[in-house]
């Protein structure tokens, strides 16, 4: 796609309706990301998601999906103690999760787990700029690369993973020129989110994109929907037809048989010795 100069559009989901939903919308790219642990689990951070909670949520996105990619994303500290540890974590994520690829964070300190993951044959994604597993070194979810000295990084970054054997690289927040730069000096493509207009592709979060939360709204991400405003008409709607005896009616009602009812009474539904 990137040769072909196709923008690549990739959401997150986490469940198997909005998965299917999404494979409905022709979305070739789905991310099970850790970003589940803020908008599914309302965590503060991605940091105490698991290993098993991102295998039972990829294996629900891929229980509802035939056509797109789906990359699992590998949990804080479950790719970053041995080269061993991270194998073993990405073939979970294949094997019970069912991913066909794996997402991990990380530049130059990674290269070498991306490529021993990578030559056992397991996809990898990287994800550099702000990396949200490392926020606390970090000092918060802040833009990244703004500094010379950090923008050199995180184009050796780029170049350390594609050597490394990564498929595509994640760039999160930095300055639009930087996503630019390492976009054109990469052959893989990069896919944004707060990275700029010209990366090859774009991610977003499913309840952002989908205006779920009101109450914050990313600078990266777009409302497309207002969905949570839906949610909560619906909802107030269903209460008070609820308080006011409205719902349900006869329709959504089910009925016995007449002569069932007839020979139904309280003593005759009492069970039979033995039953
Ligand atoms: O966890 C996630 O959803 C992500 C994307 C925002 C890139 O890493």
């Amino acid at each position: 796609m990137k040769d072909g100069h196709q923008r690549i559009p990739v959401i997150t989901a986490y469940d198997a309706p909005s998965a299917k939903i999404a494979q409905l919308a022709e979305i070739p790219i789905i991310l099970v990301g850790d970003s589940l642990g803020m908008v599914v689990q309302g965590h503060e951070t991605p940091i105490p998601v698991t290993l098993e909670q991102m295998i039972y949520h990829t294996s629900m996105v891929v229980r509802a999906t035939t056509t797109p990619l789906i990359i699992g994303d590998l949990p804080f500290m479950t790719y970053s103690i041995s080269v061993e540890q991270a194998m073993t974590s990405a073939a979970r994520l294949m094997q019970e999760g069912g991913a066909t690829a794996v997402k991990l964070e990380g530049g130059q300190s990674h290269a070498e787990i991306i490529a021993r993951i990578v030559s056992a044959g397991i996809p990898v994604m990287a994800h550099i700029g702000l990396t949200p597993q490392s926020v606390n070194q970090l000092g918060g979810m802040k833009v990244q690369g703004r500094d010379l000295d950090a923008a050199r990084r995180l184009l050796l970054d780029a170049e350390a993973v594609q050597a490394a054997g990564a498929f595509a690289i994640v760039l999160e927040s930095m300055p639009a020129e930087l996503g630019k730069m390492i976009t054109e000096n990469l052959r893989i493509p990069t896919i944004g989110i707060g990275a700029g207009v010209n990366c090859d592709g774009q991610v977003q979060v499913w309840h952002d994109l989908m205006g779920i939360f009101d109450d914050f709204v990313p600078r990266h991400a777009k409302h497309y929907a207002d969905i949570g405003t839906t949610m909560r008409t619906a909802l107030r709607a269903f209460a008070d037809d609820v308080r006011a005896g409205s719902f349900p009616t006869e329709d959504h009602s089910f009925t016995m048989k007449a002569d069932v009812l007839s020979a139904l009474t309280l003593n005759g539904t009492e069970p039979h010795a033995g039953d």
